[in-house]
Order: structure tokens, then C-alpha cells, then sequence
């Protein structure tokens, strides 16, 4: 019987040492197929044998694609790594947030007579957060432009870096040229041609900087411009350019005190104010943005499964 237990514990030593070697040798060209590179990739020879740096770091890393430069341009421990790692992720999810947020809950709308500035700052610090960290979470990892073509984990970063860059650059073209663009739209407080004012027509008569201030009350719209209680375009809480048929009935007086007002036209809630060239375009780059969210998702997905 002890013999027996040797001899099985010897076959199955055997057996288990031969199962780590012989896939290693066997499974070759494997290499290949389960990385989805040619045999250039990794050897000097297209035939095989000696291996190329892209190879040897193949090996060096458990035979894991994908490849990482052994010799990065940025040599980082794994500690720092993953700190930095944390901070790109968290910046990432704040600026993707912050889309997903005010384009899906507030609608682009909500900017089309200009940028909330917080929101231009949280913008700009995220996105510089995860421009900073990605670089040298990419420093880390590469030697060369090499890296970006000669695996599919390279390329899939330099897509991902690709739209990053462009978002950032569609960021700075919105703050830079639309923005005030956005702005100059409420500076125009322009008659509708046919009398009915949308609501976004009206929002511009606020009383504000030398502009006429109009209210709507039952479908009407007032110019309260001349009144001592309107100065500025307030009115105690409430505010020139807005719709005040609600705020009236609670008011301490009533619709009287409008009689002798002068009538510019009428007032519309349902009717589209016509869209400026600045609203089309922050529009469309909204919308653009927000699919790009998406992308990246998508890459960082695929990421796992393909690269
Ligand atoms: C992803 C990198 C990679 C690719 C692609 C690759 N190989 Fe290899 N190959 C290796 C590594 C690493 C070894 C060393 C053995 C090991 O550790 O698996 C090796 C070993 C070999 C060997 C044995 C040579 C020796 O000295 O042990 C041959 C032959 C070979 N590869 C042929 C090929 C051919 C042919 C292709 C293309 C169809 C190919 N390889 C594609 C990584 C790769």
C-alpha cells in the first residue's frame, strides 16, 4: 500500500508539473489566436523563436494580454497606481454625472440663455482631473506611440483618449464661443412679430439693464415698466419676464391694478420661441456628448472582453 500511495503521488506530481509545462510549449501559436495578434507581435521572427520586447512582457506578465510596456515611460508602483487610478475614476464619474445629469434630468434647455457658471467649473475641474490622471496612468503603462497600434488594449486606450480629448475640445468651444452666444440671446428683448410672446420671448423683458419689463397674467402680457413698484424689474419676490397668473391670486391685491397698463401682445405658454444659430449648435453638441458618454462606457466595457 505505501508503495502505491508513492507511485500516485509521484504520477500525480508528474501529471501536475507536465500541465503547467506542456500548454506552455504546446499552446504556442495559441498566443496568437487568443491575443488576435500576428506571430510579429511578439517574436523577431515571424516564425517564431526569439522573442521581441512586446513578447517578453507578454511572458513576464503570465501570459497575460494585454500588453504593457515592462520598461513604461513612467515607472509607478502599484500603490501609487491605484491611488491615481481612484482619482481618475472618481473625476470621471463627477464629469460623466454631471452629463448624464443635466442632460437627461434638466434638458439642454436648461443653458440656452448661457452656462451655469458652477457647473462650467465643476466641468473644467474634472475633466483636467481625469486628463492629468489618465496621462499618467497611461505613462505608466506604455514606452512608446507603438503601444497605441500594436495591441487591441492599446487601441481601445487611444479611442478612449481620442474622445476624451475631442470632448474636452468641444467644452472649451461651448464656454469659449457659445456661451456667451447663449447670453447675447437674452440681451435681445425683441417684439414678436405677430403679438404672442413664448415664454422664452418674455423671460428676455426682465427689467434688467435698460430692458422693458413685461409680465404675463390670463394669457396677457403688461408692460410694468413705468410702475415705481417694478423698478429693476422686481417686485417684491417676483420677476419681470415670467408668467404671474398663479402668483397674482395669492397676491394681496388683485388683477385691477393691471387694467390701465399698456397690453404689448399675448402671452403663449406652449408656443417655441424661434431657436438662435448658438442654441442650435449647443444643442447639438449636447446631445453629441452625451452619446459619447456612452462610447466610452462601451470601450470601457469591451475593454474586458476583447482587448
Ligand atoms: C502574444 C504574443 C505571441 C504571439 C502573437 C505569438 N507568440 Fe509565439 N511565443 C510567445 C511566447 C511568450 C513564447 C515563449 C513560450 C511561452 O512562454 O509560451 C512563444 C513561443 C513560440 C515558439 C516556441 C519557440 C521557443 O523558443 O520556445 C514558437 C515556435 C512560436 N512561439 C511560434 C509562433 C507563431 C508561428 C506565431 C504566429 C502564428 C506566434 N508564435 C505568435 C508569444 C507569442
Amino acid at each position: 500500500m505505501p508503495r502505491i500511495n508513492r507511485f500516485s503521488i509521484a504520477a500525480t506530481l508528474v501529471l501536475a508539473v507536465s500541465a503547467f509545462f506542456v500548454p506552455a510549449v504546446l499552446a504556442t501559436p495559441e498566443h496568437a489566436k487568443e491575443t488576435g495578434q500576428p506571430c510579429i507581435t511578439c517574436h523577431l521572427d515571424p516564425k517564431g523563436g526569439e522573442l521581441n520586447d512586446t513578447g517578453f512582457s507578454y511572458k513576464t506578465n503570465g501570459h497575460v494580454w494585454p500588453v504593457v510596456s515592462s520598461t513604461p515611460l513612467l515607472p509607478l508602483g502599484g500603490a501609487t497606481r491605484a491611488v491615481i487610478g481612484f482619482l481618475h475614476v472618481t473625476s470621471a464619474f463627477f464629469w460623466f454625472g454631471t452629463i448624464l445629469y443635466v442632460h437627461i434630468i434638466l434638458r439642454p434647455r436648461y443653458a440656452e440663455k448661457g452656462l451655469p457658471p458652477a457647473e462650467v467649473q465643476l466641468g473644467a475641474v474634472s475633466m483636467a482631473m481625469v486628463g492629468v490622471t489618465g496621462l499618467c496612468l497611461t505613462l505608466a503603462r506604455v514606452n512608446g506611440w507603438h503601444n497605441f497600434v500594436d495591441s487591441r488594449w492599446g487601441m481601445l486606450l487611444g479611442v478612449k483618449i481620442s474622445i476624451y480629448l475631442f470632448m474636452v475640445g468641444t467644452a472649451i468651444f461651448v464656454v469659449k464661443v457659445i456661451g456667451p452666444r447663449l447670453k447675447e440671446g437674452l440681451l435681445e428683448a425683441e417684439h414678436p412679430p405677430d403679438g404672442v410672446f413664448a415664454p422664452e420671448v418674455l423671460a428676455a423683458f426682465d427689467g434688467n439693464e435698460e430692458r422693458p419689463a413685461f409680465i404675463a397674467y390670463n394669457g396677457k402680457v403688461y408692460d410694468v415698466s413705468n410702475l415705481f413698484r417694478w423698478k429693476g424689474g422686481k417686485h417684491f419676490r417676483h420677476l419681470a419676464g415670467m408668467d404671474l397668473t398663479a402668483a397674482l391670486a395669492k397676491a394681496p391685491h388683485g388683477a385691477e391694478k393691471l387694467a390701465s397698463l399698456p397690453v404689448p401682445g399675448t402671452y403663449d405658454e406652449s408656443r417655441k420661441p424661434p431657436k438662435t444659430m448658438a442654441q442650435k449648435v449647443f444643442y447639438f453638441v449636447a446631445y453629441m456628448n452625451l452619446a459619447l458618454v456612452f462610447v466610452v462606457l462601451l470601450v470601457i466595457a469591451f475593454w474586458r472582453w476583447w482587448a
